[in-house]
C-alpha cells in the first residue's frame, strides 16, 4: 500500500500489521508531508525495499506473522540497505528488547502507544542525520576523485622530468664534477620517490572507484603466491614463512591480491634488519567473521602512534631507515572497508608487529557500483 504525498518529501517505509497503529502513524506523518509506504508482511517489506529505498524505516518489532528483529537483522546485513535508519516500534519497554534492537543495528525506538510529537521528532532527527551523512559521503567522493585527478595529472610531467634527467646523465655525466654528479643522482632518486608516491596514490584512488567482482578467493594460495613473488626480490635474505591453513573467502580478486601484497611487503620490509625474518599467517573465527593475522619479528612500532598507521602518507619510520610512501596501509583499509571488513595493527618497538584483518564469512562485498566512504 502506498500513500503518496509531495514528490520531494522524505519517504518512510512503515512495517506494521495492526490497522489502528498504521492509522495513527499515517495520520502523524501525512500531516507533515512525508511519503509513506506500508508493508504488513516480511515479503512485502523486502519487495518495497528492493523497488525503492526509503529514507527511514519504522519497524514494528513484535508482529504475530513475523519477527521484526530478524527483519531488522536482514536489512542491516545487506550493504545496499544498511545505511537506512530504522526506528523500531515496540509495545514492550523492557530493557532486553530495546538492547536487542540496538544490537541489531536499529538507530532508535518508540514505545507504543506513542506520543505523536515524540515520534515525529525522532523521525525528523534521523532523516536529517541521514541527509547529513549522505552529503558527507558525497564530499568524500569528490575529494577522492580530486585526489585521483591530481595524482593522474602529475604523473606525466614527473615521468618526463625523470626521463630528461636520464638523458642529462647519459650525455653530460663526464662534464660534471663529482659534486655535480652527486646532485644529479640525488635528483634522480628523489624524482623516482615522487613517482612511486604518485603511483601509490593512484592505486589508492582506484580502490575507492573500482567496481568490484565477487569471487571465491583461495586465501592460502594467494598468500603463498604473493609471498613467492615478493621474496624473490629480497636478494640474499633468510626468511621463514609459517603459513597455516586458511579458509577461502569471497571478495574482489584484484583488491585481495593488493591487500595481501601490501601486508606481506610490510612484513618483509620491516624485518629486513633481522638475521632470520619470521612471518606467520594464521586465522581465527567467530560466528560471522574470520580474523586473519600476519605476524612478523621485525622492528615493530610504538603503539602510542598506532592511530596514524592507516592514514595516507603517515609513516612511523623514517625514509632513511625504511623507504616507503605511507600509502600501503591506507589502501589495505580501503579494500577491507569495501569488503565490510576491518584492519588493525598491534606492535611493540623491536618486538615485531601483527597486522590483523577481519573478513565477513558471507559474501558481503559492497555492491559493484557502490563506492565506499
Ligand atoms: N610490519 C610492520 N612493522 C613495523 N611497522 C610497520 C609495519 N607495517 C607498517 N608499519 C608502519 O606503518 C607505516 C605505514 O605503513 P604503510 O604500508 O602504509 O607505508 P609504508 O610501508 O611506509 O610505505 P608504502 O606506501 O610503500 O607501503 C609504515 O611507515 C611503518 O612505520
Ligand atoms: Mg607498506
Amino acid at each position: 500500500m502506498e500513500i503518496i504525498q509531495k514528490n520531494n518529501q522524505p519517504e518512510i517505509l512503515l512495517v506494521e500489521d495492526t490497522p489502528e497503529h498504521i492509522e495513527a502513524v499515517v495520520a502523524v506523518l501525512q500531516k507533515n508531508n512525508f511519503r509513506i509506504r506500508i508493508a504488513n508482511k516480511w515479503s512485502t517489506a523486502l519487495k518495497l525495499l528492493s523497488q525503492h529505498q526509503p529514507d527511514l524505516i519504522l519497524l514494528d518489532i513484535f508482529m504475530p506473522e513475523m519477527d521484526g528483529f530478524e527483519l531488522c537483522k536482514t536489512i542491516k546485513r545487506n550493504r545496499a540497505y544498511s545505511s537506512i535508519p530504522i526506528i523500531f516500534l515496540t509495545a514492550r519497554d523492557d530493557e532486553d528488547s530495546i538492547r536487542k534492537g540496538f544490537e541489531l543495528g536499529a538507530q532508535d525506538y518508540v514505545i507504543k502507544p506513542f506520543n505523536t510529537s515524540e515520534l515525529l521528532a525522532r523521525v525528523k532527527t534521523h532523516i536529517k542525520l541521514k541527509q547529513q551523512t549522505e552529503s558527507l559521503k558525497e564530499a568524500n567522493r569528490e575529494l577522492d576523485s580530486f585526489c585521483y585527478t591530481i595524482a593522474h595529472d602529475l604523473k606525466a610531467p614527473l615521468l618526463s622530468i625523470n626521463k630528461l634527467i636520464e638523458y642529462l646523465v647519459a650525455d653530460y655525466r663526464n662534464e660534471l664534477d663529482s659534486e655535480g654528479q652527486e646532485l644529479v643522482t640525488i635528483i634522480q632518486e628523489k624524482s623516482l620517490e615522487v613517482i612511486a608516491i604518485i603511483e601509490h596514490l593512484l592505486e589508492f584512488s582506484k580502490m575507492c572507484e573500482m567496481p568490484m567482482q565477487n569471487e571465491v578467493i583461495q586465501l592460502e594460495h594467494l598468500f603463498l603466491d604473493v609471498y613467492n613473488e615478493l621474496v624473490q626480490l629480497q636478494g640474499e635474505r633468510q626468511v621463514e614463512l609459517n603459513l597455516k591453513p586458511l579458509p577461502n573467502v569471497t571478495g574482489d580478486p584484484v583488491m585481495m591480491r593488493m591487500l595481501v601484497s601490501n601486508i606481506l611487503s610490510n612484513a618483509l620490509k620491516y624485518t629486513r634488519t633481522r638475521e632470520i625474518a619470521m612471518i606467520e599467517v594464521s586465522f581465527s573465527e567467530s560466528e560471522n567473521e574470520y580474523t586473519f593475522a600476519v605476524k612478523d619479528n621485525g622492528v615493530g612500532f610504538d603503539m602510542r602512534y598506532s592511530a596514524r598507521l592507516f592514514g595516507v602518507f603517515q609513516r612511523l619510520h623514517s625514509q632513511n631507515e625504511f623507504e616507503g610512501s605511507g600509502v600501503g596501509l591506507a589502501i589495505c583499509q580501503k579494500i577491507l572497508k569495501r569488503h565490510n571488513g576491518q584492519a588493525w595493527m598491534i606492535g611493540e618497538i623491536d618486538k615485531g608487529a601483527t597486522f590483523y584483518f577481519s573478513f565477513p564469512k558471507q559474501a558481503a562485498c559492497a555492491a559493484a557500483t557502490l563506492r565506499s566512504t
